[in-house]
This record gives structure tokens, sequence and C-alpha cells, in this order.
């Protein structure tokens, strides 16, 4: 089978990444609007992009109406936003801010979720999310135009919280202690317990 982007419908081409391109980190990000709503929605069109300077990318992808999403929105209108990670715990609340609510929601509230103060923005944090990037706006990339297309935000990372119960012997986040799970195809999640090491050839 060899799919051909040309002749490809969008809604399948999509279909196709999404499985084939998995499991994502989910970035679950944390923004304020101008008038001081808290929103909160996953994106797992994300990954790390340099530690110098210490960046970050995810993708938003406009609405079916073209219109772009809240999380969007916020981050060019103050410049601020916050990546909490997501734990297996914390599965089913990510995805109950999935919903595309009105921007006068705050998903916090909506969900149930308790915020806390981030240290360098304004935006909240998750409480329960083991780490989070504080990150502030470097730059958003344009990738097509209308219904489809999507922004590319890069984040600078300002600071690092990260909870204590978290790093492992030696002062690093440990990855059985963080318990992440990625998103793959459709409603399919992966968990990270079943882990292995490898030695990468000097
Ligand atoms: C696990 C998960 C990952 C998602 N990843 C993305 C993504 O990478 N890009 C995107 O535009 N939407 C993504 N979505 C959909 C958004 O979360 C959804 O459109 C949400 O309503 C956006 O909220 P906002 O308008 O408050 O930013 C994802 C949804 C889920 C459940």
């Amino acid at each position: 089978m060899l799919i051909d982007p040309q002749t490809t419908r969008g809604a399948d081409l999509y279909q196709y990444m999404v499985r084939l391109i998995g499991p994502r980190p989910i970035a679950w990000i944390s923004t304020r609007s101008v008038e001081g709503v808290s929103n909160l929605a996953p994106y797992s069109f994300f990954n790390g992009v340099t530690s110098r300077p210490p960046s970050l990318v995810f993708s938003s992808v406009r609405k079916p109406d073209g219109g772009l999403k809240d999380s969007l929105t916020n981050i060019v209108a103050t410049g601020e936003f916050v990546v909490n990670v997501v734990p297996y715990s914390l599965a089913e609340s990510m995805v109950a801010t999935s919903r595309d609510w009105e921007a006068e929601i705050d998903e916090f509230e909506m969900c149930g979720i308790e915020a806390t103060p981030s240290a360098r923005v304004a935006p909240l944090r998750v409480a329960r999310s083991p780490a989070a990037f504080e990150c502030r706006l470097m730059q958003v990339v344009e990738v097509g135009s209308g219904p489809g297309a999507a922004s590319l935000v890069i984040g600078e990372i300002v600071a690092i919280a990260i909870d204590d119960s978290v790093l492992g012997a030696d002062n690093f986040p440990d990855p059985a202690a963080l318990d992440l799970i990625g998103r793959m195809g459709g409603n399919t999640y992966a968990r990270t317990t079943d882990r292995f090491d490898l030695e990468r050839p000097s």
C-alpha cells in the first residue's frame, strides 16, 4: 500500500499520521487569556527542540471552521504557556479537557482539576502533574492555510517545576515514578510501564 498525499483526503491523511507517528508525548497546555480566564487542553503533536536555548514545540491545528484554538489565541496574546506532563493517573482528566469549550470556560474549574501557581509565568499549572515546563513564546511558524492548517508554536522553557517524588537516585526524573502516557491513533494511549535499556555505540 502506498499513500499518495496528493490524492488522499485530509481526514484520512490525519488518520495515517496519528496512527503511524506514535506513541506521542502529550503536552497538557495551560494558558491564560488577556481577560484572565485559565485554559487547559492536550496537544500531542508535541516535542522538545533543543536545550540551548531550552525550547519545545507543539502544533495547533485549525478547527474545522478554520478558527484558532483557545490555547493558541492565548499564547499569541500573552506570550506565555505551561506544558504539564501527563501521568496515567491523570489520563481521564486530560481527555476531559480536550472538549471544544467556549473561550470563557475555565477547564480547571469545569473538569475539577486542581491548579497551582507557576513560578515564572502567569498561567497556572496542573497541581497533580509531576512536572511542568513554564514557557515564553519564541516564535509561531504557520504551516498551510485554511481548515487543516497549523501553527507551530515554539516556546522557550524559562522554568521546569518537578515534584521531588519523581526524582530518582541520580536526582533526575525517574521514568518509573513519572508513569507518563503517550497518545497513539484514535482513542488508544500507551503506558510506559514496559521499558528496556539499550547502550548506544561509542
Ligand atoms: C490526547 C490529545 C492530543 C491532542 N493533540 C492535538 C494537537 O496536537 N493539535 C491540535 O490542534 N489538537 C489536538 N488535540 C485536540 C485539542 O485538545 C482540542 O481541539 C481542544 O479543544 C483544544 O482546546 P483549546 O481550544 O482550549 O486550545 C488533542 C486532543 C487529545 C485528546
